[in-house]
């Protein structure tokens, strides 16, 4: 097996680097601080969110339009660690549940660095956010217009989602199509802007989000001059344009980089043809400010031989822990750390604890063949819909920690993992009795 089938180079632009049979993140060794936290666990590497962090303002300061701001997807990831980097950074949020709106507000984001989106918003949700002057709401359907002109605080940036029937985009997940439950069709343009009459001048626009994990600019392109054609009709009544998240992350050698610097040129183009580079623009995202700097991280508890004489290595985590693998069949780079200088690599399965055959996180994956029970598996690009996106009561095992590093060095807030009596102690202690 080559060895340059690790393909390093995925990991090498984020500082990671291969040292033998362990892996060093700016000369700091990884089994070093793996050997002082317990298992399963995720570590946040916050000099690399810092640097996504700077490249999207980076990118944003190239958009020629009247102001552009950037909102961070707090489903991505909600842990404290990131959310506080969040907050120092001056960067805003996106939230889309009351529970993200509460989480941030209790973290110290301002009501002024909040936005509010997602389908199937209540009556409640919708009049909080009015009551606490909130950014900007985002209505999904014309029930959601409704609800926020009946609740309006006169103050609120108020945007309507788009979708556009006829269009799917190519990324892994699409979010929009003739069956999309996001946002209304542009065929009803008229009717929105109609119904939308009680958003006072200067506070009204549309946002839309067409799909995830894009990593070819042009087809970005091509679906935004699609969409932003669209609104060229209504330029006098728009203020905001809001170009949803989206932004790839690439994950395995063949990927593409999304290339900032062609997508900026295109987008100016296009804004400037339609009209509508006197907006202000926002961008959301998720995937791309926090997946690089996410590492999860699970011991080997089993070592076996399969009955086709393949290597199988459980773990102490699995899908419950992170279920992106299992669930989209996301590609991430996987590593193991072997505690010997010498070794060849060979292929393995690595799978998960849990009773199901999906909890699987790879085949055919290289590990070194010095690789003993205890040893550790470490997933990269793991930050983004890692934890937040898992079914952590499936077979009540552990939650999974939570560190963070910063300056070559393990910091701040932490939580170890936390056994499944804790979490259950809490849900069943609320059982407030029989009924009959
Ligand atoms: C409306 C909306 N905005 C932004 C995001 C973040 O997307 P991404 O992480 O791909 O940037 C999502 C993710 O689901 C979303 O639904």
């Amino acid at each position: 097996m080559e060895e340059n089938a690790y393909q390093d180079h995925v990991l090498n632009n984020e500082g990671f680097e291969r040292d033998g049979c362990d892996y060093t993140y700016n000369g700091l060794s990884l089994s070093s601080i793996i050997s002082r936290i317990e298992t399963p666990t995720y570590i946040y590497f916050l000099d690399i969110l810092a640097r996504k962090i700077q490249e999207l303002r980076d990118f944003s300061e190239t958009i020629k339009v009247s102001g552009t701001d950037i909102f961070y997807s707090v489903k991505a990831n909600p842990a404290p660690q990131i959310l506080t980097a969040i907050l120092e950074s001056g960067l805003n949020v996106e939230v889309s549940s009351m529970g993200e709106l509460d989480h941030v507000l209790k973290t110290g984001f301002n009501p002024k660095r909040i936005i509010l989106l997602g389908p199937g918003k209540d009556e409640g949700l919708i009049r909080r956010a009015s009551e606490m002057h909130i950014r900007g709401i985002i209505a999904e359907s014309f029930r959601e217009l409704e609800l926020i002109r009946k609740h309006y605080d006169g103050k609120m940036v108020v945007l309507v989602r788009l979708n556009m029937e006829d269009e799917t985009s190519k990324a892994l997940e699409s979010m929009s199509g003739s069956e999309s439950k996001f946002g209304i069709d542009v065929k009803n343009l008229e009717e929105i802007v109609q119904r939308s009459g009680f958003v006072p001048e200067g506070k009204f626009g549309f946002q839309y989000y067409l799909g995830s994990q894009v990593l070819d600019y042009r087809e970005s392109l091509r679906l935004h001059e699609k969409m932003l054609s669209y609104m060229q009709k209504f330029r006098e009544r728009i203020d905001y344009i809001d170009l949803g998240g989206g932004f790839g992350v690439p994950m395995s050698a063949g990927d593409l980089q999304f290339d900032f610097k062609l997508f900026s040129s295109g987008l100016n183009r296009i804004l400037r043809d339609n009209g509508l580079n006197g907006k202000k623009i926002w961008f959301e995202s998720g995937r791309f400010l926090v997946a690089d700097c996410g590492l999860f991280v699970t011991r080997i508890v089993d070592i076996k031989t399969a009955g086709n004489g393949g290597t199988m290595l459980t773990t102490d985590g699995g899908m419950n822990n992170f279920f992106r693998i299992a669930f989209l069949g996301a590609d991430h780079p996987i590593r193991v750390i072997g505690r010997d200088a010498a070794f060849t690599l060979k292929p393995a399965t690595i799978c998960g604890p849990l009773c199901t055959p999906i909890d699987c996180f790879g085949k055919n994956i290289l590990i070194p063949d010095c690789v003993r029970e205890g040893d550790t598996v470490m997933i990269f690009k793991a930050g983004a819909y890692g934890l937040s996106l898992s079914p952590i009561l499936f077979l009540l095992q552990k939650v999974p920690g939570e560190y963070a590093v910063r300056n070559s060095k393990l910091c701040g807030s932490y939580h170890p993992p936390i056994g499944a009596e804790t979490v259950l102690s809490f849900i069943y202690a609320r059982d407030e009795g029989k009924l009959n």
